[in-house]
């Protein structure tokens, strides 16, 4: 009896992690600059997490909705200067509300679509944000792709009609 739960519990824990591993065969979705519509090319290797794995093949944000990534996401938008253009809690300073459903990017209403425009930035007054990108003298400075969903977890909490998946 014993021996049978262990196998369970091993059997249970190997469907699990294969459920937030995508298989890495599987079909990677492709950026555009919200600029111009032109491809992005971004290492795959940056998405090292299971969640930005995911989002990397599927375009799907896991963390939209998820308390703990909420807070990790507003703590960031914190410490990556995000409020003092967007406003504290997001809903628009000098920089536009980020709460939708309008968005002066409509791509903007979709996780995928906010991804390109934080990681790459506008023409009209928002930066690039990515790791490399940020600042072109530091390779290592700006978000990680995790780091953008999880922000994009928390801009999302703002308006729950909007998930964005
Ligand atoms: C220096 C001011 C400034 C900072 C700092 C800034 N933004 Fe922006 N952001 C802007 C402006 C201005 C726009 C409007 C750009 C446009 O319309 O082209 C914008 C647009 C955006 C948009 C698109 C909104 C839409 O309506 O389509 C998103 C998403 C966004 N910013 C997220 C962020 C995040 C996340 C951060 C922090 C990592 C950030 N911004 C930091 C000024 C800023």
């Amino acid at each position: 009896m014993r021996l049978f739960l262990i196998v369970v519990m091993i059997l249970t824990l190997i469907s699990c992690s294969q459920s937030e591993q995508p298989n890495a065969n599987a079909q990677v979705i492709t950026f555009n600059a919200t600029q111009d519509g032109s491809p992005l090319s971004i290492d795959a290797s940056q998405f090292d997490t299971p969640a930005a794995k995911n989002f990397l093949h599927t375009g799907k944000n896991d963390y939209i909705g998820q308390a703990d990534a909420i807070e990790k996401g507003k703590k960031l938008f914190q410490l990556y200067s995000c409020t003092q253009c967007h406003g504290g809690n997001a809903g628009g300073q000098t920089g536009p509300s980020l709460h939708g459903p309008n968005f002066n990017y409509a791509k903007d209403a979709t996780n995928k679509g906010m991804f390109e425009t934080i990681w790459h930035g506008t023409n009209g007054g928002m930066g690039a944000k990515g790791r490399g990108l940020m600042d072109p003298s530091d390779a290592t400075a700006g978000l990680s792709p995790d780091e953008v969903l999880l922000i994009q977890a928390w801009i999302r909490s703002h308006n729950p009609s909007l998930s964005g998946n």
